[in-house]
């Protein structure tokens, strides 16, 4: 036991002995930091030296450290400062970890320091100003920190930094003219910080050395100074989105070395610059999204041109011809300018063209032939020109293509037999053209095909059979064509369809069985053709369905009763030949309009039947004529006996009931004085704080459910438009178009009215609803709607989801004595009106990304729409919100291995995605799980995307996942009160 004991003091004592000095500071400095991945096991104080260890590199000949790279090992705690007592130590890197706090001022003793990398971490505060202490400092990377205030005076006294990038801090000074001293510097990345608003120094034109100069989104305003073209090692000069104005200066042609110019996004007005033949290396030039006006000149084509992206901008005039012969030109995107004449025929013959849109122009003549000379095009998009002639045949052999655009054109012709099968396509666009004939069968290859969008041409024939191999395809609209014969059979194996729109052909036939299979079917439009048969009993199991018109065909039998299972924005089954009874939840008459025009169809609507039906007419006209004598007789002795009994009433009520306003949402078969009348003690069926509920029959026979709300005290407002007053009374839109919606569960709100200190609320009489819902005080029950809704369908789970994502922009809670009688949703909308997008938008928000945050907060706006048909779907929601993810992360995405912006996602459409990058969302939600809340001075683009992400992306979430998945991260944005707000106002029950 002893000996045991002495053994194992004596092993313990001779291996931290055998360890030498240096490795026992980077012992304790691996005592220092926390290692969740173990990733410094390796680190043992068995060696004798550390230069083993991972991430460690000695001198061979001495066996002192010079290198630490503890890039992506995701530890975490304060920067080691002890790590500067290894003496020889030049290179340090703990790039993408969770080193947090500030950075000490001792970080001067590490005094042979050439290379430090602490880009993506969670560092704080201010820069040290001690950093410019270190004499051998080459390269300084504080990329992605939380960095703040200005930029240290001493910064100017390094004697050999290189490069320095302070990218996506939050530094938040001015950009200071002497960071011009380090006159070593080759790079100088200062991008996405919110510096205060200011000019580009002059100064920098004195930089001799540099290389790089990225200021893209630093609040830089003014002009871009002639200085600049001094800059005669420059190779990258990046100012993209920043406030500049004025012209791109003509200077810039003296920058001879330059490869790449990014300056889209500013106010830049002017044409570009004459000379620009001097920039013989330039090969990305993207001057997208200003005010550039006049012609695009030749000699830009005289360039090694790769990329040229001049889209939104006021460019007129046509295209050199010499942009074809560019012979290294893969993108070219000038799309929304006020381009003419003709493509140059030979575009794509000398070159590599992978991507071209040149969509909303006033371009003409034929789609040149040669564009996938090369077999790379994979985006032709030309939506909104004139082009005419017929496609290419050359095109047919295109494989590498993926999105073909060439809607809103006067193409014509049949389309080639292989352009419809190319394996890549996604998006096959060429709505409003004159194509003629028949979808081709070899259609059956197009593997990849999602979006087939055909309308509105002179296509012909039968829709082939291989329409049903497309397991991809998700909507298919080939409306307004001459398409004839019946569908395929195999239409119904296309699973993923969620859309198919062939109204106003020539269709016939009945409808293939197996329609039930359609599961993500949510618009069904065959309206204006002459279908016939049975409408298949399976139509009410496509659960999703939103959207069904039949119209105008020659559809015969029962209605389906499962029709009733679903929730229907739309339904239109009018002019057709149905016959039997109307199932009873549409037996209204505000479904009418819906089966209008079916002569043999029957239902408690008046005016369907046209009578024609034998004995049964005669007994029902004879029955109408008593009903209407009964009525005269009632109306005559009501008149007379209403005289006598309220003649001193009414004179008492007149003025009063002059005052009442009435909106109403249907026709009404009443009137509001009608209620007003009926408003008595005796009809009372519940009441609470906010006001009452009473039953009112109506002299039809109807009941009606009246909620009477004491409202508060209004704001003076005589002087008020009548309109408005109704919008403000009536307490909000939403009331207005939730009660448009037709669905069994929901409750029709009728009408309202309001006066001066009361408003009704009235609505369809359902005898079994509780009335519990309805008595509670106002301001918490919020919206009278919701309390009276019992089920509402997904479009307003979409709304509830674009509630909460306001609540995130705004900061602001769903219900706040603020908004008087608004709820957020109409706060917002008056707000952006009257006072702008910033107004609205949480201060606690980074205004570095408002952009983005303006971007959320117009899906916000989406998903609240009044009328729910105008609401996107989830899946469009999240495609969106991954577009803003995307473009934000892209901005900091490496090309051709360089840190440079480049965002190859830009498209006329916008309609080409890219989902958020693996990882996007973890450095981020480290800060957000912790408790470093506090810490936060900004919320950046990052918290609030990848809050609504969460962990799930996934393309088949609900509205309802997303929302908790925000829930998640409830704790950092203060506002968020999710159990309270979502599931109590806005979650339909
Ligand atoms: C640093 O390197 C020098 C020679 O390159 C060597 O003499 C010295 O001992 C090293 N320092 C340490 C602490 O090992
Ligand atoms: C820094 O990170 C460590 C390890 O995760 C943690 O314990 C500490 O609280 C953090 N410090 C600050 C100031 O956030």
């Amino acid at each position: 036991m002893l000996l045991f004991l002495f053994l194992s003091i004596l092993s313990f004592s001779s291996s931290s002995l055998s360890l030498n000095q240096e490795g026992l500071y980077l012992q304790q400095t691996k005592l220092s930091l926390s290692d969740p991945d173990s990733a410094l096991s390796s680190w043992s104080d068995r060696d004798t030296t550390p230069c083993s260890w991972s991430g460690i590199k000695c001198d061979p000949a001495t066996n002192s450290v010079t290198s630490i790279d503890l890039s992506n090992t995701n530890v975490a705690g304060p920067f080691p400062s002890l790590l500067c007592r290894l003496q020889n130590l030049t290179s340090l890197s703990f790039s993408n970890n969770n080193i947090n706090s500030t950075l000490p001022l001792d970080i001067s003793a590490c005094q042979n320091l050439q290379h430090l990398d602490l880009s993506q971490n969670l560092l704080t505060g201010t820069l040290p100003h001690t950093l410019a202490d270190l004499p051998n400092l080459r390269y300084l990377d504080l990329t992605g920190n939380n960095f703040s205030g200005d930029i240290p005076s001493t910064f100017a006294r390094f004697q050999k930094l290189e490069v320095i990038s302070l990218v996506y801090n939050l530094i938040d000074g001015i950009i200071p003219p002497f960071l011009v001293n380090i006159t070593t510097l080759r790079m100088l990345n200062l991008s996405y910080n919110p510096f205060t608003p200011g000019r580009i120094p002059p100064e920098f034109g004195n930089f001799t050395n540099l290389e790089i100069l990225w200021l893209s989104q630093c609040n830089l305003i003014g002009e871009i100074p002639d200085s600049l073209g001094r800059l005669k090692k420059l190779k990258d000069l990046d100012l993209a989105y920043n406030n500049l104005v004025g012209s791109i200066p003509i200077s810039l042609t003296e920058l001879t070395s330059v490869v790449q110019i990014e300056l889209y996004n500013n106010s830049l007005t002017g044409g570009l610059p004459r000379g620009m033949e001097k920039l013989t290396e330039l090969k990305r030039f993207d001057a997208s999204m200003n005010r550039l006006t006049g012609w695009i000149p030749d000699e830009l084509c005289q360039l090694p041109l790769e990329s040229l992206n001049l889209y939104e901008n006021g460019f007129t005039g046509t295209l050199p011809p010499g942009i074809a012969d560019s012979p290294n030109l893969y993108e070219l995107r000038l799309f929304q300018n006020g381009l003419t004449g003709e493509l140059p025929q030979n575009l794509g013959k000398n070159a590599p063209l992978r991507w071209l849109d040149v969509s909303n122009n006033h371009l003409t003549g034929q789609i040149p032939a040669s564009l996938c000379q090369y077999g790379e095009l994979e985006e032709i998009l030309m939506i909104y020109n004139s082009f005419s002639g017929q496609i290419p045949e050359s095109l047919s052999h295109c494989r590498s293509l993926t999105r073909v655009r060439l809607g809103y054109n006067r193409l014509s012709g049949e389309v080639p037999t292989g352009l419809w099968g190319l394996p890549r396509v996604s998006l096959f666009d060429l709505v409003n053209n004159s194509f003629s004939g028949p979808i081709s069968k070899t259609v059956a290859s197009a593997a990849n095909l999602s979006k087939l969008i055909i309308d509105r041409n002179n296509f012909d024939g039968n829709l082939p059979e291989e329409i049903g191999f497309l397991a991809n395809l998700s909507e298919f609209s080939g409306s307004e064509n001459r398409f004839n014969g019946s569908l395929p059979g195999s239409i119904v194996n296309l699973k993923e369809l969620g859309s198919l729109d062939l109204h106003g052909n020539a269709l016939s036939g009945q409808l293939p069985d197996g329609v039930n299979s359609w599961k993500k079917m949510n618009e069904l439009n065959l309206a204006n053709n002459a279908f016939s048969g049975n409408i298949p009993d399976g139509i009410g199991a496509m659960s999703v369905l939103n959207y069904l018109d039949l119209s105008n065909n020659r559809f015969s039998g029962k209605i389906p009763i499962g029709l009733q299972n679903l929730k229907l924005n739309k339904l239109n089954l009018s002019s057709n030949r149905l016959s039997g009874e109307i199932p009873p939840l549409f037996a209204k008459e505000m479904y009418k309009s819906s089966f209008i025009g079916n002569p043999g169809l029957c239902g408690d609507i008046e005016g369907l039947c046209d009578g024609k039906g034998g004995g049964r007419g005669i007994g029902y006209a004879w029955l109408m004529r008593s009903v209407f004598a009964l009525a005269v007789f009632l109306l005559i002795f009501g008149v007379v006996w209403f005289h006598f009994k309220y003649r001193n009433f009414k004179k008492a009520r007149a003025a009063d009931k002059s005052r009442w306003t009435l909106m109403s949402f249907h026709n009404l078969g009443f009137s509001e004085y009608e209620i007003l009348d009926c408003l008595d003690e005796d009809n009372v069926i519940g009441s609470g704080s906010s006001g009452k509920v009473y039953k009112v029959v109506l002299s039809n026979g109807e009941a009606v459910a009246v909620k009477k709300l004491w409202g508060a005290p209004k704001k003076q407002s005589d002087d008020a438009e009548k309109g408005q007053v109704i919008q403000d009374n009536c307490f909000d839109a939403e009331v207005a178009t939730l009660s448009k919606i037709r669905h069994k569960n929901i409750v029709k709100l009728w009408c309202c009215c309001t006066a001066r200190d009361c408003n009704l609320l009235v609505y369809e009489y359902m005898p079994n609803v509780t009335f519990a819902e309805l008595k509670g005080n106002y301001s918490d029950t919020f919206d009278a709607e919701y309390a009276y809704t019992l089920r509402v369908n997904e479009k307003s789970d979409i709304y509830s989801f674009g509630v909460v994502i306001l609540e995130l922009v705004t900061g602001k809670r769903p219900v706040d004595p603020d908004y008087g009688e608004k709820d957020l949703v109409n706060w917002v909308c008056t707000n952006i009106d009257q006072k702008g997008v910033d107004h609205v938008i949480d201060s606690k928000l980074d205004s570095c990304f408002k952009e983005e945050i303006s971007k959320v907060l117009n899906i916000a706006i989406l998903c609240t729409n009044p009328l729910p048909i105008n609401r996107p779907s989830m899946r469009r929601v999240v495609k969106m919100l991954q577009e803003i993810g995307a473009e934000n992360q892209s901005k900091t995405a490496k090309k051709d291995g360089k840190l440079t912006p480049y965002y190859y996602d830009d498209a006329s459409d916008h309609g080409s995605f890219l989902p958020p990058p693996p990882g996007w969302c973890s450095h981020r939600e480290r800060l957000i799980h912790g408790e470093e809340k506090e810490e936060v001075s900004g919320l950046s683009i990052e918290y609030l995307l990848c809050s609504i992400f969460s962990d799930n992306d996934s393309d088949n979430n609900t509205a309802d996942d997303y929302v908790k998945g925000i829930s998640k991260y409830a704790n950092v944005f203060s506002n968020l009160q999710i159990g309270e707000s979502v599931s109590m106002e806005w979650r339909s029950p």
